[in-house]
């Protein structure tokens, strides 16, 4: 399905992105991965090669896509090194619990400055490539083309459901991600016309992932392994989703698979929300933030919050 194409993926050495870029490289792509933490990025991209022999990862450590300049040239290296670029997928993201009271303006500024400011700045930085590949791989529906050919151009963010709805402790976040799915819309409408695809990935609570030790009490995790013990088939397990468990970054890559292969070539300005449902039943079904038990409004207004989070602070700093 990737045969010889290009990934670059901001935050491709996270749970999530590593998960997309693994599944790109067995399917036959090559891949830069780009990050903050040189060493992790490098040993991430050494692990993702070996999925398939002769694939080649290159991980791009030292960059912050809130830094355009340091993104562009590891864009330009990605191309010059690996031939081009012909699928991105904007990643990179920060996250952790804070209610208003408990935010600075650095604080929310930072988060925004991350996911909405770096998902600008990696489109900034890879669109040019994108329309180069689009042009070259026109896909399977171009006039006189193969039927199985592939095609290049595409673009995913990775971004969230919390916007839907508003979610508290999430304002940062919530406002970081309506941007980034604002920004692919704007992609998808200025760049469709020269063949590049632009589509919003928005995954629900994926068990095992660093985004969920942010944002989940270690109380609630226990709790999800627990029913899952109890619902053979189920994989996280949680009654108050929809389908009944906590995604999977397989559900994730499954999803990039889909708008990066043939399945997806007409596929543009789309949000594709894989979350069983859970949006739906936000307040019940996610509990960012909170420990079993606690409660709407009855946290906010007695200043609670969950101590067992990764990152987290229990106490206000305002
Ligand atoms: N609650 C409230 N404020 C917090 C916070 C928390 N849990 N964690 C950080 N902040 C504030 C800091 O206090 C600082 O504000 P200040 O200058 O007014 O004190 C501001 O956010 C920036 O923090 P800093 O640690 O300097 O930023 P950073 O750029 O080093 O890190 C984060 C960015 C904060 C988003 C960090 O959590 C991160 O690097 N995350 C990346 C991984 C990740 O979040 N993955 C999950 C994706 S879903």
């Amino acid at each position: 399905m990737a045969y010889g194409r290009v990934a670059f993926v901001t935050g491709g050495a996270g749970d999530i992105c590593s998960a997309q870029t693994r599944a790109l490289v067995y399917l036959g792509a090559n891949a830069c991965i780009i990050g903050r933490n040189a060493e992790k990025t490098e040993t991430v991209a050494r692990d993702i090669a070996k999925v398939r022999k002769g694939a080649k990862v290159i991980g791009i450590g030292n960059v912050d896509v809130r830094n355009f300049d340091n993104l562009k040239a590891a864009a330009d290296r990605c191309a010059a090194e690996l031939g081009g670029i012909d699928f991105v997928i904007a990643g990179a993201a920060g996250n952790f619990v804070a209610p208003i009271a408990g935010l600075s303006p650095n604080a929310f500024k930072t988060v925004l400055d991350i996911d909405t400011i770096g998902t600008f700045n990696t489109v900034k930085a890879t669109v040019d490539y994108l329309v180069e590949s689009a042009s070259k791989y026109p896909g399977a529906s171009a006039a006189g083309a193969d039927p199985n050919a592939i095609s290049g151009g595409k673009f995913i963010a990775v971004s969230a459901t919390f916007h839907y709805t508003g979610l508290p402790m999430q304002a940062h976040v919530s406002a970081a991600k309506a941007a980034v799915d604002s920004i692919v819309a704007s992609v998808a409408l200025e760049y469709g016309p020269r063949g590049v695809m632009a589509n919003v990935i928005a995954p629900g609570p994926i068990e095992g992932t660093e985004g969920m030790s942010r944002l989940s009490s270690t109380d609630h995790v226990a709790d999800q392994a627990s029913k899952s013990a109890r619902q053979p088939g189920t994989r996280g397990g949680s009654p108050s989703i929809p389908s009944g468990r906590w995604g999977s970054v397989r559900d994730i890559s499954d999803a990039t698979v889909y708008l990066f292969s043939a399945t997806g070539d007409n596929v543009n300005g789309h949000v594709l929300v894989v979350d069983g449902g859970a949006w739906r039943r936000q307040g019940s079904a996610i509990s960012v933030g909170l420990d079993p038990g606690m409660e709407y409004p009855n946290f906010l207004l007695a200043g609670e919050m969950s101590t067992k989070l990764k990152g987290g602070k229990s106490k206000s700093k305002l």
